[in-house]
């Protein structure tokens, strides 16, 4: 524990030194607090989103958006906030918060980044749905942000990490490798430090944290987040497609009970949700 918290501490100088964790905004880190606390109220959490405009705005339009499929129009925040519930009103959140780009046209790392993090959500949350292994909502938020190291590596020093995202796009290896032998570090650690700055949920930061890990002791969240991962890759999300067709079952995808057999239907079933998602998250 304390080599832990040692190694945290080394982790926000290094960032600091490159200029330090990308804030995101007040609210979203209000909303994260208020989500981890056990007496918090839907109230509250809407009150505290009208307290930003913009992202008043941005809810009730993803509220109303195919996604969700209610059928009638959401015109008020409580409302939307009573019909979605705590964890899916955190998620709307955190993704209007997330920085996506630095500025007016996304980079290529970028657009990479966010259509790799924003399928990982609805993969991830596809196969809670499916297997009932974790919650969805949580599992859709671990999707999300489970890349988000390499996003604020990318926002901290864009010339040096577009050569490496450049890298990780072109399947040269694993992506933690080809980091630590350009920077001596790797996005899972940096994710860490960055989302505990952010006030996410321990458990969340865990699944960050390990979602590369290939040992047997993962939990049920981290191990959804790390095959949906390891799908990303052969679905070709964020990375270059594979150039042979992949023939053998990613290994979280197999702990999690599915089989070979059926990984052709699953990658249907995945692919449909990533085409009605595509809307719902926007572009980079
Ligand atoms: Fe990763
Ligand atoms: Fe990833």
């Amino acid at each position: 524990m304390e080599t832990d918290k040692k190694k945290l501490i080394q982790i926000d100088q290094f960032l600091e030194k490159l200029g330090g964790i990308p804030p995101i905004p007040a609210v979203a880190r209000k909303v994260l607090r208020l989500a981890g606390s056990d007496d918090a109220r839907l109230a509250d959490i809407a009150r505290l989103i009208a307290t930003d405009q913009g992202l008043a705005t941005q809810i009730l339009r993803m509220c109303n958006s195919a996604y969700y499929g209610i059928p009638h129009r959401v015109k008020s925040l409580s409302r939307a906030v009573a019909l979605l519930g705590f964890k899916s009103v955190r998620n709307l959140v955190v993704i209007h918060s997330l920085p996506r780009r630095r500025s007016g046209t996304p980079t290529f790392a970028e657009a990479a980044i966010w259509t790799h993090s924003t399928a990982g959500a609805i993969v991830a949350r596809l196969l809670a749905l499916e297997t009932q292994a974790a919650d969805p909502e949580e599992a859709m938020l671990g999707g999300l942000i489970h890349d988000t190291g390499r996003l604020v590596l990318n926002m901290l020093i864009p010339d040096h990490y577009e050569p490496v995202m450049r890298a990780i796009y072109n399947r040269e290896g694993p992506s933690v490798e080809i980091e630590r032998e350009a920077m001596g570090i790797d996005h899972t650690t940096v994710g860490e430090a960055v989302l505990r700055k952010w006030n996410f949920p321990d458990e969340l930061v865990d699944t960050v944290r390990r979602h590369h890990d290939a040992s047997d002791t993962l939990d049920p969240l981290t191990l959804i987040v790390q095959a949906a991962n390891e799908e990303l890759w052969i679905l070709g999300m964020g990375v270059r497609e594979p150039a042979e067709p992949v023939t053998e079952l990613p290994p979280a995808l197999g702990r999690l009970g599915y089989s070979l057999e059926e990984l052709p239907e699953l990658e249907e079933r995945m692919r449909a949700a990533m085409e009605s998602g595509k809307e719902f998250f926007g572009q980079v």
